[in-house]
């Protein structure tokens, strides 16, 4: 089974999971949580190098104030539960988005859980946080507007490396596969840079319902794919031919 190096999800469904049951959301959220947990684990026995999971949108500040505060809640006890986990697992975390707009419990327990496992190189835990990709993009233009201003840059010197250095994930590798949970086909103002050439694979399943097994599906139909990055086949047969050569 092809491994991805990069795998990026969009966890949805938690609400509809919970009002299935006449439950309230949050416990769609909380189950959401155990799930994260449980794919984190796998990921690792899989050898994933990199997990970014979509927690918290931009947009879903807009959200009733008490399922964001219950989101926020469920994050800080999750973050101060993780760390000796991670410690133990050797899992770096990361995290992506405008994290200043996180209230201050939670963004000072995520800078020093981010400090602490910056030596960890299992694999990189990266949670998408008040992230939106056109504000990632718009921060990301804002710089290069001050860089430009400031004389240390020529507009027509800016390249795509130059962007993508900018964006909140310079330091990782675009997603090779992105899943999205609960079957709408959207991608949701998420990695719209990054997810240029990412593999999509939609699911109908909730992600509370979501299980190693769906994961496994999910990689298997992911190693059936073939990756042409603008190319036709034939060229990537000849480059793969090459590669082997070259390493002989
Ligand atoms: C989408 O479900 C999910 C979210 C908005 C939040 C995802 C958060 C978690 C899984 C828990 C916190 C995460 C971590 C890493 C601790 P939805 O509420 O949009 O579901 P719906 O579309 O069915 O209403």
């Amino acid at each position: 089974m092809q491994i991805p190096n990069h795998l990026a999800i969009i966890m949805d469904g938690n609400g509809r999971w919970a009002e299935r049951r006449h439950l309230p959301r949050i416990l769609g959220h909380r189950k959401g949580v155990e799930v994260v947990q449980s794919v984190v684990d796998e990921c690792l026995v899989l050898g994933i190098r990199c997990l970014t999971l979509y927690a918290f949108s931009s947009e879903n500040w807009g959200r009733p104030q008490d399922e964001v505060e219950a989101l926020m809640s469920l994050l800080g006890s999750f973050l101060k539960k993780e760390l000796r986990q991670l410690q133990k697992r050797g899992i770096r975390l990361m995290a992506i988005g405008e994290l200043e707009r996180l209230p201050d419990p939670i963004s000072d327990v995520l800078r020093e859980i981010m400090e602490e496992t910056a030596g960890n190189d299992r694999m990189v835990l990266n949670l998408a946080l008040s992230y939106g990709s056109r504000n990632e993009l718009t921060r990301a233009v804002q710089q290069i507007g001050r860089e430009v201003a400031a004389g240390k840059l020529q507009a027509a010197d800016i390249s795509e490396e130059m962007i993508a250095n900018r964006l909140d994930t310079a330091s990782l590798p675009d997603p090779d596969l992105l899943i999205r949970t609960s079957g709408e086909m959207r991608i949701s103002n998420f990695m719209l840079w990054q997810a240029a050439y990412s593999e999509l694979y939609f699911t109908d399943t909730l992600w509370p319902d979501f299980s190693r097994e769906q994961l496994h599906l999910a990689l298997q139909e992911y190693s059936l794919r073939q990756r042409r990055f603008g190319l036709v086949g034939a060229q990537l047969q000849k480059s793969s031919v090459q590669t082997t050569e070259e390493n002989h």
